[in-house]
């Protein structure tokens, strides 16, 4: 069936519930400890436009969402979810590039910023002109950082001093708009993470049966 990416509206916050129960599911699968969203959140989410759905019919298949922190200077595109039925077709990809859209849109002066160990999220976010950064370059806000409190590396996070951690950080800058927009240097980008990942690796050794996929990348 043909899925419909778009801004949500009022008319989708009887999906917050759902999305919620996915986002939860995917967490204990991966084994993460991810930030619990209540669908009040996802609701208000929804009822300000910043978020982006993804519907197959009447079926929510997809979404993200906005989260701006230190007043304005840094915004993360959070909450992603595809249903798995849905999965290795492209639909992450599609609903991280309208939300980058709109948070370029609603948030032109703030640099848009992730945490993640997804290789997919990885992948979708070097495409669209992210750089992977040490956490040094990632906001400050002591709110942001209480989400990861659920993790199950969040000892590692204490341990650092909040400087590292399992989780890559990434960073597309608004001066760097021509280069998010520019397809073209998307394998530039994929090798220069790559590189980054692997400077990292050696200050920070990673467990590789914890993440086999991005151990393989750091060892071919
Ligand atoms: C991560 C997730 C959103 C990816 O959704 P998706 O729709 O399958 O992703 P896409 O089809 O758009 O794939 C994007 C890229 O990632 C790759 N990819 C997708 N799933 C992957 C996986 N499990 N492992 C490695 N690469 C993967 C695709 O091949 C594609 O790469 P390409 O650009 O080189 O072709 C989905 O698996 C999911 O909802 N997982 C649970 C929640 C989650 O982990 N959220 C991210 C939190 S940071």
């Amino acid at each position: 069936m043909q899925v419909a990416v778009k801004v949500a509206d009022i008319s989708h916050e009887v999906y917050a519930e759902e999305i919620c129960t996915m986002i939860e599911k995917a967490a204990k699968q991966r084994g993460t400890g991810i930030a619990k969203r209540k669908p009040e959140y996802i609701r208000e989410k929804i009822h300000k436009g910043n978020a982006v759905i993804a519907l197959a019919g009447d079926k929510v298949v997809g979404f993200c969402y906005i989260e701006s922190w230190e007043n304005r200077k840094f915004v993360a595109n959070s909450g992603l979810i595809v249903h798995p039925d849905y999965r290795k077709t492209g639909l992450a990809k599609d609903i991280k590039s309208k939300i980058f859209e709109l948070s370029r849109k609603k948030f032109p002066q703030s640099r848009i910023f992730g945490i993640t160990t997804s290789l997919a999220v990885m992948k979708i976010n070097s495409s669209l002109g992210y750089q992977p950064v040490t956490f040094s370059e990632l906001t400050a806000d002591e709110t942001f950082w209480k989400g990861c409190q659920n993790c199950t590396n969040y000892d590692i996070l204490v341990r650092t001093n909040r400087k590292m951690c399992l989780c890559t950080g990434m960073v597309c800058n608004p001066s760097n708009q021509a280069e998010s927009q520019n397809h073209k240097k998307k394998n530039g980008s994929w090798n220069y993470f790559k590189k980054f990942l692997k400077s990292q690796s050696e200050h920070f050794p990673m467990k590789s049966s914890l993440y086999p996929k991005i151990s393989k990348i750091l060892h071919k």
